[in-house]
């Protein structure tokens, strides 16, 4: 059965990924890691985008979620958050910002940034670098415990993240007020104890609502203009950007 898509749920950067039937959407939001013939399947045509996944299941480096995920978070954010600089808090593997590295022009530097380096983030690169030889000079790696006003992320330089879990994302909406520049998060995992939302907000709204519907006021106070999108939510219910830029 093929359902229309909302534009909000719609592929960017595959739209081949729009005409799957439903019960192959499954698929798209899974933890399997994205193998070869898949890719073959899928990620056919000779573009940019479609030679870096062929190569991500060649070396089954990520699962096909967490790889939609950072690609479509990307095409969703990209106008607003392209800066000389851009770290990827709470990067993990950094895909994003490597995307950032990869696709935009303006972009110089990459800060990637996490507590932990995992082994996935340094072979990421080592693949990107053999189809994109201009990535890996503009990459700085950073393992360090995130903390506002640290230096991790220079003045002006934008901030992004994906499923900075709970306080994470807060943690990174600071950071980005303390360098004036662009953010967008995905945040995933609410603590109910963290949410500073007044209750009947949260009651009628639901936690994870009232939880963004608090940060948006948090950034508006800091002088941001905030705009929500969504990835498609066949790639996980988590669905929900925040992206801010400071008013002019
Ligand atoms: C759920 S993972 C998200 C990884 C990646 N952004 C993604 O979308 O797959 C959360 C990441 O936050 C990192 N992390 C947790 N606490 C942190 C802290 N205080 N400072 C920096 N990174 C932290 C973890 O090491 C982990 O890689």
């Amino acid at each position: 059965m093929r359902k229309q898509n909302s534009a909000a749920d719609r592929f960017r950067f595959f739209p081949q990924l729009n005409d799957l039937p439903e019960d192959q959407k499954r698929w798209l939001g899974s933890d399997s890691r994205l193998y070869e013939s898949a890719a073959q399947r899928f990620f056919a045509e000779d573009t940019l985008q479609n030679r870096l996944v062929r190569e991500l299941a060649a070396a089954r480096l990520l699962p096909i979620k967490e790889v939609l995920e950072s690609f479509e978070f990307f095409a969703r954010v990209r106008k607003e958050t392209r800066a000389t600089c851009v770290a990827d808090l709470c990067c993990g593997h950094g895909l994003i910002g490597v995307l950032f590295a990869m696709f935009e022009k303006r972009v110089e530097h990459v800060v990637l940034a996490d507590r932990l380096q995992p082994p996935s983030r340094l072979k990421l690169i080592e693949i990107v670098s053999q189809i994109a030889p201009w990535v890996e000079p503009k990459i700085e790696n950073v393992q360090a415990k995130l903390t506002p006003g640290d230096g991790t992320v220079a003045i002006g330089a934008s901030v992004v993240s994906a499923h900075a879990c709970g306080v994470l994302s807060d943690l990174c909406i600071e950071t980005a007020i303390e360098s004036g520049g662009a953010l967008a998060i995905l945040p995933c995992c609410y603590p109910k104890a963290a949410c500073q939302a007044p209750q009947s907000i949260v009651a009628k709204l639901g936690l994870k609502t009232a939880f963004d519907v608090d940060r948006t006021y948090r950034l508006e106070a800091a002088g941001y203009l905030v705009r929500w999108a969504s990835i498609p939510s066949a790639i996980t219910p988590m669905n929900r950007i925040i992206c801010a830029k400071k008013k002019r």
